[in-house]
């Protein structure tokens, strides 16, 4: 990949999808964020907001939260959606990397997007990014599904899992009905895998149909770079942070062998 541009797949009717569905998305997460914006952390950033699953209830419930992300299309369809409750969000568009914003926050928050099509320089750049952009006291929150989580995927560790790749994109063969009468569906495939690298791609066939008739077809790609807990743990500390605890899947607690996520939260 190149160490421009974040290659993720959340443009398009990627967007879309994620705009129309995703909403009700491991709904958990919510409150787990919105208890640390409550507690002394306004204003807050969300790095990485997509379509606003999080930052719109938090700006219905009246916190102070901008949002950022490196797609142009989900800060519009987020927009979008804000727009039609009555709320005008500052958002950005801006790879959380290169994030240079005229605001410092009690709060950011990284919610699914943490090392989704960036290099492992920039991530590590994202982080002193977040830091900058701290005040002194203030709190980063980062959230990464750990590498063992996805059962499909831990074979590709293996250089007989890896023997397939890469798969052959297929498209979906049917979708979901949109409340704009259209029906999105999606399917993904493994691309590539680089155990050495903790690096993989993933190709995404996305389909709109109307009227049963298939109306668009798009392929996008999403790296994704892998992270296991004490790798992060040490990212952070060399970042900078004070303190740096690590809870279990969006509780108040710590990780457990068996949680599919881990949330760092790192004081400044
Ligand atoms: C899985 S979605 C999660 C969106 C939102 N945080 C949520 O939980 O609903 C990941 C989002 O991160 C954004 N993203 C990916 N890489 C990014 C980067 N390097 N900088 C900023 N945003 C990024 C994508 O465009 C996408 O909107």
């Amino acid at each position: 990949m190149s160490s421009g541009e974040p290659q993720t797949w959340h443009h398009g009717l990627i967007a879309d999808y994620w705009a129309h569905f995703n909403d009700d998305f491991r709904p958990h997460e919510i409150p787990y964020f919105r208890r640390f914006i409550e507690d002394d952390g306004q204003p807050a950033l969300d790095a990485g907001c997509g379509s606003g699953r999080l930052l719109i209830p938090y700006l219905r419930a009246g916190l102070d939260v901008d949002g950022c992300d490196v797609s142009a299309d989900m800060v519009a369809r987020c927009r979008e959606k804000a727009e039609r409750e009555g709320l005008s969000p500052t958002l950005f568009v801006k790879p959380m990397h290169d994030l240079d914003l005229p605001r410092r926050y009690r709060t950011i928050y990284v919610c699914g997007a943490f090392g989704l099509g960036s290099t492992r320089e920039q991530d590590l750049q994202a982080l002193h990014r977040f830091r900058e952009h701290l005040e002194p006291g203030g709190r980063l929150l980062v959230d990464i599904e750990v590498p063992y989580a996805d059962t499909d995927q831990w074979p590709l560790w293996t250089k007989e899992g890896r023997a397939g790749l890469p798969h052959a994109p297929e498209p979906p063969e049917r979708g979901r009905l949109a409340p704009d009468g259209a029906e999105y569906g999606l399917r993904a495939r493994y691309a590539a895998f680089d155990p050495l690298e903790q690096r993989m791609s993933w190709v995404m066939v996305a389909r709109r149909w109307r009227d049963g008739a298939l109306e668009a077809e798009e392929t996008h790609r999403l790296d994704i770079g892998l992270y296991f807990k004490n790798e992060l743990l040490l990212m952070l500390e060399r970042t900078g942070f004070r303190e740096v605890l690590v809870h279990g899947d969006h509780v108040d607690a710590p990780p457990t062998p068996d949680d599919d996520f881990v949330v760092f939260v790192a004081t400044k």
